[in-house]
């Protein structure tokens, strides 16, 4: 990387969480940072998954790590709050993107559907910048990361209380920004379009709905979670610190009509 390039982008000597990066989208924004010089600790329920990540990022070169953690558990993330630090030191950059999925018509929500939802998708995101926001501020530096979803900013198929958590996240971005911009850390929402992960499967499977879903993308595609390694290794870098605040669409223009 040239001088101006890594001035621009290069992530060398920070080290990175990303909740659901064994999978999906988590994982090709894990292995973007690592790929750009961050050290790379991972945290998802399955241990499987997560040790294949691993070692995937380990044959690009990445350090790399897990700690199977289920986000639906306080003291779960209270524990994966204290052991991220202990392989490569803080964390410099808190990606959010582990999330379930439960999409029933809202009539048919659950309390326990509600519970969990916003439990992985919002309290959990709330709870890890609560931990590691002040200690970035601390030390005058720091990028979080959430992953929002259409739903953060309209209804969308069966939204419910998935969009409420994607609706709070997007404030939740805002008040973390507030808090510790002055002090060098950013916060960021990003938005997917439909994007072809195992998140997605049970929609996919729907015949016709793939291909209706794609039409839809202005760019006529739809996503796929390598679209989000350059918004992911921009947002973390030193090109992104006057950036902050804000809810960035990345979805083949899906929102953008
Ligand atoms: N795919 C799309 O079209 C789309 C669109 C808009 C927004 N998004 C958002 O993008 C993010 C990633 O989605 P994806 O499509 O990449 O999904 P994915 O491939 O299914 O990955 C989800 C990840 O989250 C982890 N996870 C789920 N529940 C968890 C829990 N309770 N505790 C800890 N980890 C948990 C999963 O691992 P385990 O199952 O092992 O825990 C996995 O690593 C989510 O925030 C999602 O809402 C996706």
């Amino acid at each position: 990387m040239s001088g101006y390039l890594h001035d621009l982008f290069s992530l060398h000597g920070r080290t990175a969480l990303v909740t659901g990066g064994s999978s999906g989208i988590g994982y090709a924004i894990a292995e973007a940072l690592g790929r750009a010089g961050a050290n790379i600790v991972l945290a998802a329920r399955r241990p499987r998954p997560l040790d294949d990540a691993v070692h995937a990022l380990e044959e690009h070169g990445v350090h790399a790590a897990a700690i199977p953690t289920d986000l639906a558990d306080r003291t779960a993330v209270d524990h994966l709050c204290h052991k991220a630090t202990g392989f490569f030191g803080d964390i410099d950059i808190l990606v959010n993107d582990a999330a379930n999925n439960i999409r029933r018509p809202m009539a048919e929500l659950t309390d326990d559907d509600y519970t969990q939802t916003i439990a992985v998708n919002l309290t959990a995101p709330y709870l890890l910048g609560q931990h590691f926001g002040p200690r970035m501020a601390a030390r005058g530096h720091g990028r979080i990361i959430n992953i929002g979803s259409q739903q953060s900013i309209r209804a969308f198929g069966d939204s419910g209380a998935y969009g409420v958590a994607k609706a709070g996240l997007t404030g939740l971005t805002r008040s973390q920004a507030e808090a510790w911009a002055r002090h060098g850390v950013t916060s960021n929402t990003v938005i997917p379009g439909f994007v072809l992960t195992p998140l997605t499967e049970t929609a996919q499977a729907v015949p016709g709905r793939t291909e209706a879903l794609a039409a839809r993308h202005m760019i006529g595609r739809n996503g796929l979670p390598a679209d989000y390694a350059g918004i992911a290794v921009f947002l973390a870098g030193p090109g992104a610190a006057f950036l902050t605040g804000q809810t960035i669409c990345v979805d083949g223009g899906f929102s953008a009509h």
